[in-house]
């Protein structure tokens, strides 16, 4: 909050006023509409049925599963680890102002090592590409680029370098910077010998850098000039590199993959940068590894659709069908465009051209199940009525696996009319090895799916009255100014929750100064974490837009009540102390019963 002394307070309203939340979130998850809502897969904590809301109206986000909430900003420090001003500070360009310069020094987030491996990660990128541009050893890489078919703008896009060939160029140059060697070897930059001596790591090679998906550079991959081994290189395993959790090109790609509403998955930066010239710019790779559970869950948060576009050899395709299996679990609706034998997407466009590239390989891509059972027949001789039986079988094990009913359907038609076999005994057989197969896991899916819904109203449900009371009224009260004015004239603060009463005071106060209702502004005032959740949660609640004077009133006296039991309950247990002082036993054991009809009491209303 500190930081609104900087930033003007009404700048801030601006640019939040200037931003929508759909589309910032939408950046990050995949969103759905939902009645007046969108839907999606929360950022914040693992799930796989959507509890992550945004409201368009109120410009707020709230997650039902794991009570985060809040507005842009909010989000953006959530998501990106920012600052408040950093958060400010992004969306002001992208809304097109311009804020003061003492506003934005940025504050570092991250340990002071971390943040001189990104530097340097920074100065080496740029070294690299200027002497890939401009020095004469780099000339050779220059020309190895653009022989393989590179073409300036993407040289520059995807910052392209050269790594000479010498022991101790980058060891000079990030001393002369005043890098720490020992750090820039921890960083992956250098090498160092048992005598001590530092070394450059990469030498000789094309360096491809490595970004984040903030679009920060944190490794960099190498791939040899001439033929020595290795070919590829990459930056090891470092605190801000952790190759199974990072997709290449993600940053560059994100809007892409939002336009398209998918994304294309290669094997590594090459296929990538390749594809991107041959007009597929939502494509993301793995480094050379299997793609990880992280990666696929990280693909899922933003797209439904996912293209696998391996190598056409025996290994692409082993990787394919993992890749495939994982992140259909993970949710993806998966498609498989395939390559022809021997061939790579980089080798492909090489020999038959971008238009080619995209038409018979990205989007002539098969369908899961049709790919999945491709696969399965390489194993049998359909011929044979032992192996045929055999083969039908080990399908109908992965159609049961298949989420979607329609999907089954369709595919069990497929085999039906292929092998000339009865629908409806396949479809028995399918329905068999599903209850037979996971009925656990079938059965926390159904439960998960209503879970969200049914956790709100049960916990509705098991809150007191007068909580419940306050809730309600409060979310009313951050909808309408003339219900905040009349609660505020009747009870004025008087909430028994503390937390509710923090809020309303603070609304009072928020409306006094003549402002709208605007729950994401409002929060901006709050600046404890849990009580801005509890306003978005509470700003979240489904409540009727239109709400009778008798219905505040019922609240309100709910809450009144229970504050002159609370009040009577007390005056009678100091009744009923004096009574046990006073040595009158059986005055003190009927005031405890009245204490115990007064909480009943409260308990029933
Ligand atoms: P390949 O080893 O299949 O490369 O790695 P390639 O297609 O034969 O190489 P070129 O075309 O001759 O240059 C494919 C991709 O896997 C990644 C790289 O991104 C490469 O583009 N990779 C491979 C790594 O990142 N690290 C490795 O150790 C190996
Ligand atoms: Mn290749």
């Amino acid at each position: 909050m500190k930081m609104n002394g900087r930033i003007p307070e009404e700048t801030v309203e601006d640019i939040r006023k200037a931003t929508n939340i759909v589309d910032i979130v939408g950046e990050y998850v995949q969103l759905k509409k939902q009645g007046r809502n969108y839907f999606g897969l929360c950022p914040f904590h693992g799930e796989n049925t959507p509890s992550f809301s945004v409201s368009s109206d109120k410009q707020i986000f709230h997650c039902f599963g794991c009570g985060k909430g809040g507005n842009v900003f909010t989000f953006l420090m959530e998501v990106e680890g920012y600052a408040f001003s950093q958060a400010v500070q992004q969306l002001a360009e992208a809304a097109g102002y311009s804020l003061p310069e003492s506003a934005t020094d940025k504050t570092p987030q991250q340990s002071s090592e971390a943040q001189s491996i990104l530097e340097a990660h920074q100065w080496l990128e740029k070294l690299y590409h200027h002497l890939l541009r401009h020095s004469k050893e780099g000339k050779a890489g220059y020309q190895y680029l653009l022989e393989r078919g590179f073409t300036e703008e993407t040289i520059e896009r995807f910052q392209l370098g050269y790594a000479p060939q010498s022991k101790d160029f980058v060891v000079k140059f990030l001393e002369k910077k005043g890098f720490h060697p020992q750090t820039m070897v921890k960083a992956g930059l250098l090498n160092v010998n048992d005598e001590g001596e530092y070394a450059d790591r990469f030498r000789g090679r094309i360096i491809f850098p490595i970004h984040n998906h903030h679009g920060k550079t944190v490794a960099f991959g190498g791939r040899a000039l001439y033929d020595h081994d290795p070919k590829y290189l990459n930056s090891p395993e470092t605190e801000l590199f952790h190759k199974g959790k990072l997709l290449y090109n993600f940053d560059l790609a994100r809007a892409a993959i939002r336009r398209n509403q998918s994304a294309v998955l290669f094997e590594g930066y090459v296929d990538v940068i390749s594809a991107y010239q041959a007009g597929v710019e939502n494509g993301v790779g793995t480094l050379g590894t299997a793609i990880s559970d992280v990666q696929a869950k990280l693909l899922h948060r933003y797209v439904e659709h996912v293209i696998i576009c391996y190598d056409g050899d025996e290994a692409g395709l082993e990787a394919t069908i993992k890749a495939a299996r994982l992140l259909k679990r993970t949710g993806c609706q998966v498609k498989v465009a395939r390559l022809p034998d021997g061939m790579d997407p980089d080798d492909y466009i090489q020999s038959y051209g971008a238009e080619r590239f995209r038409q018979e390989v990205i989007e002539a891509h098969t369908p899961y199940m049709t790919f999945v059972m491709n696969y399965l027949k390489r194993d049998y001789n359909l011929q044979l009525e032992g192996d045929r039986i055999d083969y039908i079988e080990k399908v109908l094990q992965e159609l049961a696996d298949l989420d979607r009913g329609i999907e089954r359907e369709h595919y069990l038609t497929e085999v039906a009319n292929e092998f000339d076999m009865s629908l409806e005994t396949l479809r028995q057989e399918v329905q068999e090895l599903r209850r037979s197969k996971a009925p656990a896991k079938d059965n926390s899916r159904a439960v998960r799916h209503t879970n969200t819904k049914t956790a709100i109203h049960l916990q509705d449900k098991l809150l007191p009255a007068f909580q419940n009371a306050e809730r309600k009224l409060i979310a009313h009260m951050l909808r309408d100014p003339h219900i905040a004015d009349k609660v505020q004239d009747e009870i004025g603060g008087n909430f028994n929750i503390d937390q509710h009463q923090v809020i309303v005071t603070y609304l009072y106060a928020y409306y006094e100064e003549g402002n709208f209702s605007d729950t994401a502004q409002f929060v901006e005032r709050l600046s404890d974490p849990d009580l801005k959740n509890l306003v978005v949660q509470l700003a979240m609640m489904p409540v009727l837009d239109e709400i009778s004077d008798q219905e505040i009133n019922d609240y309100i006296y709910t809450i009144q009540a229970e504050q002159s039991n609370k009040h009577d309950i007390q005056s009678l247990k100091a009744e009923q102390k004096k009574a046990e002082q006073q040595n009158e036993p059986i005055r003190a054991a009927e005031i405890a019963m009245e204490i115990l009809q007064l909480k009943q009491q409260m308990k029933q209303s």
